[in-house]
């Protein structure tokens, strides 16, 4: 499979980063192609402006330059896989603004559906598992991405892999050290490319 790598994180040695790293090492040991969509380092604009604001009159409208380039980025591939912090229970506005501009009209819905095979998002939870399990921010997450994106687009396999606690504060008396943790989290990183 050829999978488009979404990356959003302003840092390039971010834990972000260093999550799409191992995700890419183990889609590679698994025979996938990948390509990296690097929003921040790529200068990506999210900012939605006229050229790209959707005509209901017209599926076929011409779209700014950036966004038709990304469109055929996807077009070219056969999956996405998004990897992000969770910023205010949500995606950073960059990768907000990629989903305004890149997911027209036309392309990604109304008469058009995403043309890709599956999505995989990968979401970096400063909070504790339990901490934000708490007030249920888990299932308003999934059901922005699995449904109001994901399924909203056409695509039907769609899963969040949550990466908790990636601040490192641990609850109390747990035993893991952080080096122990952030390893753990890179492993996981490298399990969901490998059998993507
Ligand atoms: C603007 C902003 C908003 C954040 N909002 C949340 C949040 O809503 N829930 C949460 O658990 N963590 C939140 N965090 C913490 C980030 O998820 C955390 O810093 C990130 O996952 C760590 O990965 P990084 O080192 O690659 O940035 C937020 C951080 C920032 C900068």
């Amino acid at each position: 499979m050829k999978i488009l790598v979404v990356v959003a994180h302003p840092r390039t040695d971010s834990l972000t980063s260093s999550m799409a790293k191992r995700f890419t090492e183990g889609l590679t040991e698994a025979g996938h192609e990948y390509e990296i969509a690097d929003l921040y380092a790529e200068g990506f604009n999210p900012l939605l402006q006229p050229q790209d604001e959707p005509d209901w009159n017209n599926p076929n409208k011409a779209y700014s330059d950036e966004v038709l380039r990304e469109m055929d980025r996807i077009r070219a591939s056969d999956a996405i896989a998004f990897i992000f912090p969770i910023w205010w229970y949500s995606v950073p506005a960059i990768l907000k603004g990629y989903f305004d501009r890149v997911w027209n009209y036309g392309f990604a819905y109304g008469p058009a559906k995403l043309p890709v095979q599956k999505i995989r998002w990968i979401a970096l939870v400063g909070e504790t598992q339990a901490k934000f399990e708490k007030r249920e921010y888990h299932l308003l997450v999934q059901q922005h991405l699995n449904v109001g994106l994901a399924g909203y687009t056409g695509v039907q396999d769609s899963n969040v892999h949550f990466m908790y606690n990636t601040i490192g504060e641990f609850a109390e008396g747990r035993q893991e050290t952080n080096e122990a943790h952030f390893a753990a989290l890179l492993n996981e990183a490298y399990r969901i490319g490998h059998t993507f």
